[in-house]
């Protein structure tokens, strides 16, 4: 379970200064389905990677399965990230000079897990994600869209319990991203949080909850509310 009680976040830049998260405090369940919306520069990312440890708030606290996430060590935090997150980037950040399997691989590899069992696990997903074909190509020799579909497979190949996904249908065609939300249907109904942030109507109808995000405020929008139907 995760809490966030009284979270703020702001950026500052020299004089400037950016709330992009306002004092927020919810609860999101470790077997929920919640989708994030709201417009560009609303506080989405910023909420998603204080979620996933990798982004320590201004003030408040957040707590997983009661523990205060940044009062840990750094040590702990990691270790957090490594073995119960899953993150899919709105960047991808992929390895560039690593092809597809090796990316996906990677943390696999990290963990020590067998070479042999690394390339199974990774071209099984791959494959389920319709890129059996492109197993030796580079980040830069794949569309968005392939790109995308990699960074989800290299988030997935570790069996993340919660799993924080940036956009992860933003560049996909409806075939594609109606596969990625039955993969994140599935992976609910296996047990599994999934956050996800996204524009797309589709998407957010998925999940369970819809939280949404506009300036920095974010409020529970009801699932039957209009702007979120597809
Ligand atoms: N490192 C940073 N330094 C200064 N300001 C930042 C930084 N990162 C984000 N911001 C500002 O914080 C606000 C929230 O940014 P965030 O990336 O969370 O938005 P978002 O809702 O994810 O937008 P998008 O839908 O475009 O991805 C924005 O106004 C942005 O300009
Ligand atoms: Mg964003």
């Amino acid at each position: 379970m995760i809490e966030l009680n009284a979270v703020t976040k702001s950026y500052c830049r020299g004089a400037d200064e950016v709330a992009a998260l306002q004092s927020t405090t919810l609860t999101i369940g470790g077997n929920d389905f919640t989708a994030i919306v709201g417009p560009s520069g609303s506080g989405k990312s910023t909420m998603l990677c204080m979620i996933g440890g990798m982004l320590a708030p201004t003030s408040g606290q957040i707590n997983v399965d009661g523990e205060s996430l940044y009062d840990q060590s750094v040590a702990q935090r990691c270790q957090f990230r490594n073995e119960r997150v899953g993150f899919v980037f709105q960047s991808f950040n992929l390895v560039p000079w690593l092809t597809a399997v090796e990316n996906v691989q990677l943390p696999l590899s990290i963990r020590g897990t067998s070479a042999k069992e690394q390339r199974q696990r990774a071209e099984s997903l791959l494959a389920r994600f319709g890129l059996e074909t492109r197993l030796q190509h580079r980040p830069s020799e794949l569309s968005a869209g392939q790109q995308q579909r990699v960074a989800l497979a290299r988030t997935l190949v570790t069996n993340p319990q919660l799993i924080l996904a940036d956009e992860p249908t933003g560049n996909l065609d409806p075939d594609s991203r109606d596969l990625v939300l039955q993969t994140f249907a599935e992976l609910h109904a296996d047990g599994r949080a999934v956050v996800l942030v996204t524009h797309d109507h589709n998407v957010s109808t998925a999940a369970q909850r819809v939280l949404r995000i506009e300036e920095g405020q974010v409020c529970e929008q009801s699932l039957g509310e209009s702007d979120v139907a597809a």
